[in-house]
C-alpha cells in the first residue's frame, strides 16, 4: 500500500492553462494536410482548417498553440506568407524534408486557426536570418489598431482588426538552427530586438520570450540572464518568459530507437530520461533565481516530447512517429512536473501538434486519430487555471537493473468550485499498486475517476482507433479520504468533491 498525502489548504501556486500549451511548424505534415488542407479541400473544412482536428482540439481545452518553427521560424519571412495565395512565395523547406513550401498558410491563416480553436498564439519571430525591421513589422501588422504601412497592409489582406499576440518568442535555438551564436552574442541582440516589439495596443500586452537553453546546457541560461538584465533596471516587461528545451530520446541521436517496438528497458530508460525534466527545472530555475528572484520570467518548456525513429519508410525529414501507452507515462509524468514547478514554469509546449513527433492528433487522409498522448492531455485540462495543491505519494523504485524510476507520480489541484482533481501515473510496465489518499480537512461527498491504460505498446491506428482510449474508474472512499488500485502503464484522473 502507497499513501498519497494530500493538504488542500496548502495551496502552493497557479496552474496556467499555457502549461498544457502545443507547438505547430512547418514541418513534414504538421500544418499542410494536418491542420490546413485549404478551402478547396474535399477533407470538410472552414476556412482551410480541418474540422475533426480543430474540434478534436477545442475538446482538449488547448490552451496556446506555438507557430511557425522550431528550426522553421529562424529561415522564416513572413511577408512571404501574407496577401493573395496566387502571389505568395513558393519555395524549398530546406530545414525539413526538402519539400515544397508555397506559403499558402501564413500569418493570417494562422490567426484564423486560433481564433477557430479559441487559444492563445504565440508567434516565434526570427533573429537567425531576420533583421529588427522584420520582426518590428510583424508585430506592427498584426498587432497595431491604427494608420501605419503594416496595419494598412493587413487591413488591405481584408483583415480590418488587429490580432491579439499573447508570447512572441524572439528567435528559436539560437545556440544552434537559430544561428549558432555564442549566449553572450544572443544575450546582447536580444536585448536589441525586443526593444521593438512594441506594445501598440494596452489590451494586448505582447509577453516576450528570449531563447533558453538546450536541455542541460546551464551555462547558457547564466550568460543569457546575466547579459540582459544587466544594467535592465529601467527596463519594464523586457523579459517575460526564458524557453527551455528537452527531448526525451529513448537512447541516443542516432539511434533514438522505435516508437511502436521497445522492450521493459527500453520502457524504463524512457520513462527515467523523461524524469530528467525535473533536474532541469530545478537548475536552471536556480540559475533564474540569482537574476529574478521574484519568478517575474518564466520558464517556458515550449519543445518537450518523445523523439523517436520516424516510422518506416516515412520521409526522415518528416518526423512523423506513432505514439502507444508509453507516450501517455511522458506526457503524464511531464504534466505533473510542470504542475509542481507552477511557481517558475509558466508555458510549456509539447512538440508537436499534429503528425510530428508526440502528437496529440494523426492523420491519413480524411482520416484522424487521437493518440494516447492525446487522452491524457484531454484528461490533464481538469487542472488549467487551478491552484497547484500541497501532495506527497509514497513511492518505491521500479524497474531494471540500468533504468530504475519511482513507481507513481502524482499532482493534485483544486479548481474554483472546491473540487480537488488528483492525477496519478503508474510507471510500473507489470505491477499494480493500492494506494491509500489521505485528504486533510475534507469530507469527501463523491469521487468520479478516469483512466488512459494498455499495454506497453498499445496504440491506435487508422484501422483501430479506440484501442487506447480514456475508460472510467471506480475508486473508495474512506473516513480519511480515498482508496484505488492503479493498473500498470497507467495515467489517472480522479475528480473529488
Ligand atoms: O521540433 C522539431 C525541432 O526540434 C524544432 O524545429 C527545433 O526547435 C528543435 O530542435
Amino acid at each position: 500500500m502507497f499513501k498519497l498525502f494530500i493538504n488542500p489548504k496548502n495551496t502552493k501556486g497557479h496552474i496556467n492553462p499555457e502549461l498544457q500549451g502545443h507547438f505547430s511548424e512547418h514541418l513534414g505534415r504538421c500544418i499542410y494536410e494536418g491542420i490546413y488542407v485549404g478551402e478547396n479541400s474535399d477533407i470538410p473544412n472552414v476556412n482551410g482548417m480541418r474540422k475533426d482536428v480543430v474540434e478534436a482540439l477545442k475538446e482538449m481545452k488547448i490552451p496556446v498553440l506555438r507557430w511557425p518553427g522550431g528550426c522553421f521560424a529562424d529561415e522564416y519571412h513572413w511577408k512571404d506568407g501574407i496577401g493573395p495565395k496566387e502571389g505568395r512565395k513558393k519555395m524549398i523547406n530546406t530545414h525539413w524534408g526538402g519539400v515544397l513550401e508555397d506559403n499558402s498558410f501564413g500569418t493570417d491563416e494562422f490567426m484564423e486557426l486560433v481564433r477557430q480553436l479559441g487559444c492563445k498564439s504565440y508567434i516565434n519571430g526570427n533573429v537567425g536570418s531576420g533583421t529588427v525591421q522584420e520582426m518590428s513589422e510583424w508585430v506592427e501588422y498584426m498587432t497595431f489598431e491604427g494608420v501605419s504601412p503594416m496595419a494598412d497592409m493587413r487591413k488591405k489582406n481584408g483583415h480590418e482588426e488587429a490580432y491579439k499576440v499573447d508570447y512572441f518568442g524572439v528567435g528559436n535555438e539560437n545556440w544552434g538552427c537559430g544561428g549558432n551564436m555564442n549566449p553572450d552574442y544572443y544575450g546582447n541582440l536580444y536585448r536589441r530586438y525586443q526593444t521593438y516589439i512594441r506594445n501598440y495596443n494596452p489590451e494586448n500586452r505582447i509577453n516576450k520570450i528570449c531563447c533558453g537553453a538546450n536541455a542541460g546546457d546551464y551555462e547558457w541560461t547564466d550568460v543569457v540572464m546575466k547579459t540582459c538584465f544587466k544594467n535592465a533596471e529601467h527596463f519594464h516587461g523586457f523579459m517575460n518568459g526564458l524557453s527551455l528545451h528537452y527531448y526525451t530520446v529513448p537512447n541516443d541521436w542516432m539511434h533514438k530507437g522505435s516508437a511502436t517496438e521497445f522492450n521493459e528497458e527500453d520502457w524504463y530508460q524512457t520513462l527515467n530520461k523523461t524524469l530528467f525534466m525535473e533536474e532541469l527545472i530545478n537548475r536552471h530555475t536556480a540559475i533564474m533565481d540569482k537574476y529574478d528572484k521574484d519568478h517575474k520570467v518564466g520558464l517556458m518548456v515550449d519543445e518537450w516530447g518523445t523523439w523517436y525513429d520516424v516510422e518506416p519508410g516515412t520521409n526522415p525529414g518528416f518526423l512523423y512517429q506513432q505514439n502507444t501507452v508509453r507516450d501517455a507515462l511522458v506526457a503524464g509524468i511531464n504534466l505533473n512536473i510542470f504542475n509542481k514547478h507552477c511557481d517558475r514554469v509558466k508555458m510549456a509546449n509539447i512538440a508537436q501538434l499534429v503528425n510530428v513527433l508526440q502528437s496529440v492528433i494523426l492523420t491519413e487522409g480524411s482520416k484522424m486519430v487521437k493518440t494516447p498522448t492525446y487522452h491524457v492531455f484531454n484528461m490533464y485540462k481538469a487542472h488549467q487555471d487551478n491552484e497547484l495543491v500541497d501532495s506527497f505519494i509514497e513511492s518505491e523504485k521500479v524497474g531494471t537493473e540500468k533504468n530504475k524510476v519511482p513507481n507513481l507520480s502524482e499532482s493534485v489541484s483544486v479548481d474554483k468550485d472546491g473540487k480537488l482533481h488528483i492525477t496519478v501515473c503508474n510507471l510500473s510496465c507489470t505491477d499494480a499498486y493500492d494506494v491509500e489518499t489521505l485528504i486533510a480537512d475534507k469530507k469527501i461527498s463523491n469521487v468520479t475517476g478516469e483512466i488512459v491504460t494498455g499495454t506497453m505498446n498499445a496504440h491506435n491506428t487508422f484501422d483501430a482507433p479506440d484501442t487506447v482510449h480514456t475508460e472510467s474508474f471506480d475508486a473508495e472512499i474512506t473516513a480519511d479520504g480515498l482508496k484505488f488500485n492503479i493498473p500498470a502503464c497507467s495515467v489517472l484522473h480522479l475528480t473529488v468533491e
